[in-house]
C-alpha cells in the first residue's frame, strides 16, 4: 500500500439535496438505482437502450459494442444518423420558434437565434462548404471567436460529414499551423476578428500567418465578418461567409453518417511532445452528450442554460455546440471577457437572461470570488437552480462561496469530472439525488465503470487510499484514437494493467462512502519521504488561508526527503515586494502543517501576480517545476495564456 498516493485532506461537510430539488429532478433515487442495476447486469444493453430512445437514427443499428480490436472500440457501428439533424431538425416542429441561442457580445450587442434560424444558418453554410468542394471525411479547421457562427460552422460540418477541428481563437498562428497540418485540413473557417477585453483579436490575420508558414492542404478560407477590422483577402482562396452563402438554398439534407464516422478532432496538449488530435465518433459521442445533459444538468424545456466554456475546448463542444442543442434548450452565449466592464458582468448576464443552469470552471469561480460578494449580491440570481463546475478539483473554499453566494444555498453544485478524451461527464453528482461533499465529484454515472486501482490494477478497497483513476469498461463517447497515431493512443491511455483499463492520468481516492476525490495528475505527484502526495490537497489547504487566492505546488529535489514541496502563491491583495515576504512564508508553511500535517509543509513559497496557465485555465506545473528548480523553462509553451509571468516567477521582473 505504501506505493499508493496518500490522502492528507479531510472534508467532512455534507449537503443533502433539498426536498424541492429532489422532488423536481428528472432522475430520482429509485431511477438511479435501477440504472446502476441495469448497467451492472448488461453494460452494452444499457447503452443500446439509451441509444435507441435518445437519438434519432436514419438507419437502426444491430451491433452494439464491438471490442474485437480493443482498445479500438466501436459502438452501434452499423447504424447511421446525423448529429446536426439530431440537434436541430428534430426540434423544428415543436420548438421551431424557441430561442436556441441567446447571444451577447462584450459591448452589449445581442442576437437571438431560434431553432428555425439555426436550421437556416446551418443549412446555408453547409451548402457553402459543399460548393467549395468540402466532402464527407474532409477535415475543416474552425478558428473563431465565441460567436454563434462558430456553432453554426460546427453543425454545418456535422451535417455534411466533414470532420471539424476547432482551434481556440486565442491560440497563436504557430499552434494553428501545427493543427491544420496535422489533420491536413482542406478548409479553414474564421472571422475577421473577435472582441475580448475591449480589444479586437485579429483571427483572420492568425490564419494568414499560419498558412504563410506552409499549410499546403488548405484550399478555402471562409471569413465571417464580425469585428469589422480590416483584413487581407487572398484571391481564389479566401471568401466572405456572407458571400459564400448568398446564393445557397436554405435547405440541406442531413447526410447519412455511419455511427463510427469521426465527428470531430480536438487537439489537446500532452505534457510532452506534439499536441494530440483526440478523435470522437458520431453516435456514441452524441449519446453521452445528451444523456449527461439530462442526468447531470437535468435540462428541461423551460431551462436557460449557460456554459461559459469557449468552443475551443471540449466543454464548448459537448455542452454548447451539441448536448444542449440536442436537448432543445435555450442557451446563452457570451463573447468577451468575464470582467468587462466590471466584475459583475457574469452575474448581470445570468440575471438578465434568466439563466437557470450555470456551468463554469473553478478558476473562473476563484477569480470572481476574489472580486468580492457585492457584484453577485447586487444581482437577482434567483432563477438559478443548478450550478456546475469542471476542469480541475474545486477547492472547498471556492465551492462554499459558489454554493452560498451564487446559489443562495438553494442550488446543488454538480462537480463534473471528465476529460477531452471521455467526451462527456463521467463522475458527477445528480442534482436531485446525490448528497454533496465540497471538493468531491462524488460517484460515477450509470454505465461508467470508474474505479481507483493500485499499481497492479487491483481495486483499492481501503477508504482514502489514493491510486490511479481508471475506467474499466468502454463507454460510448470515449475517444476512438489519436488522429494519425494509433500507437500513441495505445501507449498513452492503455499502457498499464495489460491494456484492459483506460488510464485517465489522474490520481484519485475513494472515501468510505465511495465518493471520488481527484488528487491531481499522476505526473504531478510529489514524493515526500516516500509519501506520495497529490498536488491538489496541498493547494487546497493553501487556498483556505484568508490571504491566499490561488496556489500551485510542485516537487523539488530534497536531500533528505527525496522530494520537497515548493509552492507558488497568488495573494488576494498585492504581491509582496520582490515576490517574497518571509513572515508570510513562515505563516503559510505553519498553516499547511496545521491543516494537513507536517509532511505536507512546503519547503519554500514564492508569490506571484498570477500562475502560468493554459488558455483553458490549467496550471502548467511542468513550467513551475523548472522554475522551482532554477532551470530554464523547457518544452512547449505555445498554449500558455500569460507568457510574461514566467519572467516574474524567475525573479527577472
Ligand atoms: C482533466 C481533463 C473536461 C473538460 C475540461 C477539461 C481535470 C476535469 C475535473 C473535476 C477534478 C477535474 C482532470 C482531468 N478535471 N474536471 N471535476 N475535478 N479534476 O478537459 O483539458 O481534457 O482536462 O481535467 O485532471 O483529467 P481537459
Amino acid at each position: 500500500m505504501s506505493e499508493n498516493i496518500e490522502s492528507v485532506l479531510t472534508e467532512k461537510r455534507v449537503f443533502e439535496p433539498s426536498e424541492e430539488t429532489a422532488r423536481a429532478a428528472r432522475i430520482k433515487q429509485a431511477d438511479l438505482d435501477a440504472m446502476y442495476g441495469k448497467a451492472e447486469s448488461d453494460h452494452a444493453g444499457f447503452w443500446a437502450d439509451l441509444a435507441r430512445s435518445e437519438l434519432h437514427w436514419q438507419k437502426a443499428f444491430s451491433e452494439v459494442l464491438d471490442d474485437s480490436e480493443a482498445p479500438f472500440f466501436r459502438w452501434f457501428a452499423d447504424g447511421e444518423l446525423n448529429v446536426s439533424e439530431n440537434c436541430i431538425d428534430r426540434h423544428l416542429e415543436d420548438r421551431g420558434d424557441k430561442p436556441a441561442i441567446v447571444f451577447e457580445g462584450e459591448e452589449g450587442d445581442t442576437a437571438t437565434y431560434t431553432f428555425r434560424d439555426v436550421h437556416r444558418e446551418v443549412c446555408l453554410f453547409a451548402n457553402a462548404l459543399k460548393a467549395k468542394g468540402v466532402e464527407m471525411g474532409d477535415r475543416v479547421v474552425i478558428y473563431m471567436p465565441m460567436i454563434p457562427q462558430a456553432v453554426f460552422a460546427m453543425q454545418a460540418c456535422a451535417r455534411i460529414g466533414a470532420i471539424h477541428s476547432v482551434v481556440f481563437g486565442g491560440f497563436s498562428a504557430d499552434a494553428l499551423r501545427d493543427r491544420i497540418n496535422d489533420c491536413e485540413a482542406k478548409a479553414v473557417i474564421t472571422a475577421d476578428g473577435g472582441t475580448r477585453g475591449g480589444k479586437v483579436q485579429p483571427t483572420k490575420k492568425g490564419v494568414d500567418d499560419a498558412i504563410a508558414g506552409g499549410c499546403k492542404t488548405v484550399s478555402t478560407v471562409f471569413v465571417y465578418q464580425r469585428a469589422g477590422n480590416e483584413v487581407n483577402m487572398t484571391d481564389g482562396r479566401d471568401v466572405w461567409w456572407h458571400e459564400a452563402v448568398a446564393d445557397q438554398p436554405a435547405e440541406c439534407e442531413p447526410a447519412r453518417i455511419p455511427a463510427e464516422h469521426p465527428l470531430y478532432l480536438l487537439y489537446t496538449s500532452g505534457s510532452t511532445g506534439k499536441p494530440k488530435g483526440i478523435q470522437h465518433s458520431t453516435a456514441g459521442y452524441l449519446l453521452n452528450a445528451v444523456v449527461t445533459c439530462k442526468w447531470v444538468f437535468d435540462l428541461r424545456d423551460d431551462d436557460v442554460f449557460w456554459c461559459t466554456a469557449d468552443v475551443g475546448w471540449v466543454t464548448g463542444h459537448t455542452y454548447v455546440a451539441f448536448g444542449p442543442m440536442a436537448c432543445g434548450v435555450t442557451q446563452v452565449m457570451y463573447e468577451g471577457a468575464p470582467t468587462i466592464p466590471d466584475g459583475g458582468r457574469i452575474w448581470r448576464l445570468t440575471q438578465n437572461h434568466g439563466v437557470t443552469v450555470f456551468y463554469t470552471a473553478p478558476t473562473a469561480i476563484r477569480a470572481l470570488m476574489k472580486l468580492g460578494d457585492d457584484f453577485p449580491n447586487s444581482c437577482d440570481l434567483s432563477k438559478l437552480r443548478i450550478l456546475g463546475t469542471v476542469g480541475e478539483p474545486i477547492n472547498p473554499e471556492a465551492w462554499m462561496w459558489y454554493y452560498q453566494v451564487i446559489g443562495g444555498e438553494r442550488c446543488p453544485i454538480v462537480d463534473t469530472w471528465w476529460q477531452t478524451e471521455t467526451g462527456a461527464h463521467m463522475i458527477s453528482p445528480l442534482p436531485g439525488v446525490t448528497p454533496l461533499k465540497p471538493g468531491s465529484c462524488t460517484r460515477p454515472l450509470p454505465g461508467i465503470a470508474a474505479d481507483v486501482v493500485d499499481e497492479e490494477g487491483h481495486s483499492i478497497t481501503e477508504p482514502d487510499q489514493g491510486g490511479y483513476l481508471v475506467i474499466k469498461k468502454p463507454w460510448p463517447s470515449m475517444l476512438r484514437t489519436i488522429w494519425g497515431d494509433p500507437q500513441r493512443y495505445k501507449d498513452t491511455y492503455w499502457p498499464k494493467f495489460d491494456g484492459k483499463y483506460y488510464l485517465a492520468g489522474d490520481s484519485a481516492r475513494k472515501d468510505a462512502d465511495g465518493y471520488f476525490w481527484i488528487m491531481g495528475r499522476i505526473d504531478d505527484v510529489v514524493n515526500v519521504s516516500g509519501h506520495r502526495l497529490g498536488t491538489m490537497e496541498v493547494e487546497s489547504a493553501l487556498v483556505a488561508h484568508e490571504q491566499v487566492a490561488e496556489a500551485a505546488v510542485v516537487g523539488i529535489p530534497h536531500e533528505v526527503k527525496g522530494e520537497g514541496i515548493f509552492a507558488f502563491v497568488v495573494l488576494k491583495g498585492e504581491r509582496p515586494e520582490g515576490g517574497y515576504d518571509e513572515k508570510l512564508v513562515k505563516e503559510l508553511i505553519q498553516w499547511v502543517g496545521k491543516q494537513i500535517g507536517p509532511i505536507a509543509k512546503p519547503e519554500d513559497i514564492r508569490f506571484a501576480d498570477n500562475l502560468p496557465k493554459t488558455r483553458s485555465g490549467k496550471i502548467m506545473r511542468r513550467l513551475l517545476r523548472n522554475v522551482a528548480q532554477g532551470k530554464e523553462v523547457e518544452g512547449d509553451t505555445s498554449t500558455l495564456e500569460n507568457p510574461a509571468i514566467i519572467e516574474q516567477l524567475q525573479g527577472r521582473s
